[in-house]
């Protein structure tokens, strides 16, 4: 039994990766953990967010969690920003976290792009607010989907900092968790780049919730190239786009890419995408439809986030009053 810390951002549509790389996980890991998932609302405004645009996904998130499948009330479901000890610690992560480690972060990099001296500091700290998010319950194992790997890293760094610093052994170093055949699920348009919630063109990704039609027209819609279905993993490797797409189907029914291969080696692409385009309808249908029944019922989803808020509270304040006895804080 582990604790277990994941969180999601609220922005935008949640699309086939998040689920794939993400939520399908923490299904599974709730099984045999304690689990704490978060809606990380304050990371969200690290890029410009309209206030009403935040609230609803914010909801819509939290009903995506529910709708795969977390037992809300067995584990903890929360928004970030009513637990003010993020913050607090992330501040802390601030001083411990050097900027080279930031410097480093890929992610800032591709959100930041060319206008560097135009990003919003909350976006260079972010890594640092990450590491507070798990720390602060002293979680030690964190399921994510690759892009998050150099974050937790990060994590790690300062985790192993912070106890050497102070000469304590108090934060646990984590274990990133990234497993699965889909761990980085690629566009729809372009097997080179990440399926994105900020791609610009929706045929790029599959959202949770589409209709079955939609669903069934991008499969349809993928790039693919022109030659049949490839009949080793080693011919697959060199395909990118056929290589996203067994991926996709080996991860939706729990088989490898081998199973898939195994079935549909040398076929034509047609008949495999109308087998995936229903294989997607059956796993993402009930989700999506559920999603929508939550989404109108706001109350019975802000009640499961403030009630898990409280849950999350009373973990992460005596921890932090810990952190900061050890800083040398004079408190109360
Ligand atoms: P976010 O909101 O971008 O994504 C949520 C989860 O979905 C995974 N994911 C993918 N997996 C496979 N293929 C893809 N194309 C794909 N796109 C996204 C992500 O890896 C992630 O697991 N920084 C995090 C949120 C966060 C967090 C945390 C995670 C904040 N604090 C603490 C873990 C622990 C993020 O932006 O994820």
């Amino acid at each position: 039994m582990s604790l277990i810390f994941s969180g999601i951002q609220p922005t935008g549509n949640l699309h086939l990766g998040n689920y794939l790389g993400a939520l399908r996980n923490f299904v599974r890991l709730q099984e045999n953990n304690d689990c704490i998932f978060c809606v990380v609302d304050q990371h969200a405004i690290t890029l410009w967010q309209d206030p009403a645009e935040l609230r609803k996904s914010t909801r819509e998130v939290a009903a995506a969690f529910i709708a795969s499948g977390i037992d809300a009330r067995k584990h903890i479901l929360f928004n970030q920003s009513r637990v003010p000890a993020h913050a607090q610690l992330a501040w802390i992560f601030n001083c411990v976290a050097r900027m080279g480690w930031l410097n480093r972060m890929t992610q800032f990099k591709e959100k930041a792009g060319k206008d560097r001296e135009n990003a919003s500091v909350g976006l260079f700290a972010y890594p640092n607010l990450m590491a507070a998010d798990i720390l602060v319950y002293k979680a030690t194992h964190v399921p994510v989907g690759e892009d998050q790997k150099q974050h937790l890293e990060l994590a790690r760094d300062i985790a192993q900092k912070f106890n050497h610093d102070f000469g304590v052994e108090f934060f646990p170093i984590v274990e990133p968790i990234i497993q699965g055949e889909a761990t980085r699920v690629m566009s729809l348009r372009d097997g080179s780049k990440k399926m994105s919630k900020s791609d610009p063109s929706d045929y790029s990704r599959i959202n949770l919730t589409d209709t079955a039609d939609t669903i069934a027209l991008k499969i349809r819609k993928a790039k693919t190239d022109p030659h049949p279905l490839p009949d080793s993993i080693e011919e697959l490797e060199k395909r990118p786009e056929a290589d996203n797409l067994f991926g996709i189907f080996a991860a939706l029914s729990d088989q490898t890419r081998q199973d898939v291969l195994a079935k549909y080696a040398g076929a034509q692409f047609s008949s495999f995408k109308q087998d995936l385009a229903d294989l997607s309808v059956q796993v993402l249908g009930p989700i999506g439809a559920e999603m929508q029944r939550l989404t109108k019922d706001p109350g019975y989803v802000d009640q499961v986030l403030r009630d898990g808020a409280e849950r999350a509270n009373a973990m992460a304040k005596p921890i932090l009053a810990q952190v900061e006895e050890i800083v040398g804080f004079l408190k109360p």
